[in-house]
């Protein structure tokens, strides 16, 4: 099937991920239309040797556009993307605004692509960068021995929060540098330096990041009641979320086993060095890469037959955009 795609937001971070990625896995698509808000409407953006020109993203312009990818936050999505689901698109929908609707299918295509071609609404949504890069490592796991409890921990990239909030790092890592306290204009408060939890309040003191994280990881993997007990850290870093992850099982799981699965998973990498200094996944080394990155898998010296992990993945490809072109893939192959 060749068909039109629109990428929505193609000015942000993801956007323009999106566009290289499409270039990159030589997308099927006959048209490429790049939409965002009316300020950038003309601004050109460099796609397959030549250069789209940004259109508004409105009603008018999915007319004729079979897959839609979204990254244009929780507002646009939720006014436009109906509107272009009506008009017979099929929304690849970034934001948090339609992965918890029962209608719409929240979908990584190595965990559970079969919820792609089950879309009342016309939508699909992809998770949250970071319960993505951990399902795609869990899932192998999860097939040997149900797991039962995950208690994670992220690092989470600058990035994730949009290119302003990336330029606001770069500013206070010079301010920083030159010795003076960095004065935010995105963050709530200095992140070079530092450390911040700069997520919106949740519910029963967790954030809605934390949240995020239970709810999707227990949509994806179909089971309400896995436990899932979160914490969630901005880092001062600019691409590549990670991730320190405790699993226990239903059965006892040993490290040997689990390194042979996660060897053989899809769309990930596992990096099998023995301890030492600087031999374990990094975001610096993974920002631009495609997979998930494992390492450091330890059967745990206190729970009997439980495993952690550190898991790093680029917040920007797998995390957002190259899991929203590999979901279109599922929709053209069909
Ligand atoms: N960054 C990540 O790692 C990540 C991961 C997963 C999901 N997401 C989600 O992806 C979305 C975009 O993130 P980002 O990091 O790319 O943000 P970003 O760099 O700030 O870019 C935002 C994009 O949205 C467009 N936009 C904003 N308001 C709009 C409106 N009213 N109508 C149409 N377009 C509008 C912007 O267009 P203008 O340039 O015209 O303003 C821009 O193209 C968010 O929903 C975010 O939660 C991000």
């Amino acid at each position: 099937m060749s068909c039109t795609v629109a990428v929505v937001g193609a000015t942000g971070l993801v956007g323009r991920a999106m566009l290289r990625i499409l270039e990159e896995r030589a997308f099927p698509a006959e048209r490429v239309r790049a939409l965002a808000s009316p300020r950038s409407v003309g601004t050109r953006l460099p796609f397959r040797g030549a250069e789209l020109e940004v259109e508004e993203a409105c009603d008018a312009n999915f007319e004729g556009v079979h897959i839609a990818l979204f990254s244009a936050g929780a507002g646009p999505s939720r006014s436009l993307a109906p509107a272009a689901a009506a008009r017979g698109a099929v929304v690849i929908d970034n934001s948090s605004a339609w992965r918890m609707d029962d209608a719409v299918p929240l979908v990584v295509p190595e965990v559970n692509p079969e919820a792609a071609h089950v879309r009342p609404r016309g939508i699909i949504a992809n998770p949250n960068c970071s319960t993505i890069q951990m399902v795609v490592a869990l899932k192998p796991l999860h097939d040997l021995a149900t797991i039962e409890h995950i208690v994670v921990s992220t690092y989470q990239a600058a990035s994730g929060k949009g290119q302003d909030a990336v330029a606001d790092l770069e500013a206070q890592l010079r301010t920083l540098a030159r010795g003076e306290r960095p004065v935010p204009t995105v963050f709530p408060g200095p992140l070079a330096g530092n450390l911040l939890c700069d997520w919106k309040a949740g519910a029963e003191d967790y954030s809605e990041e934390e949240l995020k994280m239970v709810n999707e990881t227990r949509k994806i993997l179909g089971d309400a009641s896995l436990g899932v007990s979160p914490t969630t850290v901005r880092v001062p870093v600019v691409t590549g979320h990670s991730e320190s992850v405790f699993v226990r099982f239903a059965r006892p799981l040993g490290a040997p086993e689990a390194k042979d699965a996660l060897r053989r998973a899809p769309g990930v990498t596992l990096l099998d060095e023995p301890y030492a200094p600087g031999r374990h996944p990094q975001p610096i080394d993974c920002a631009g890469r495609d997979d998930v990155f494992v390492g450091r898998v330890r059967e745990d010296l206190a729970v009997k037959g439980a495993l952690n992990l550190w898991i790093v993945s680029d917040n920007l490809r797998k995390g957002a955009a190259l899991n929203a072109v590999q979901i279109a893939e599922l929709l053209v192959a069909r």
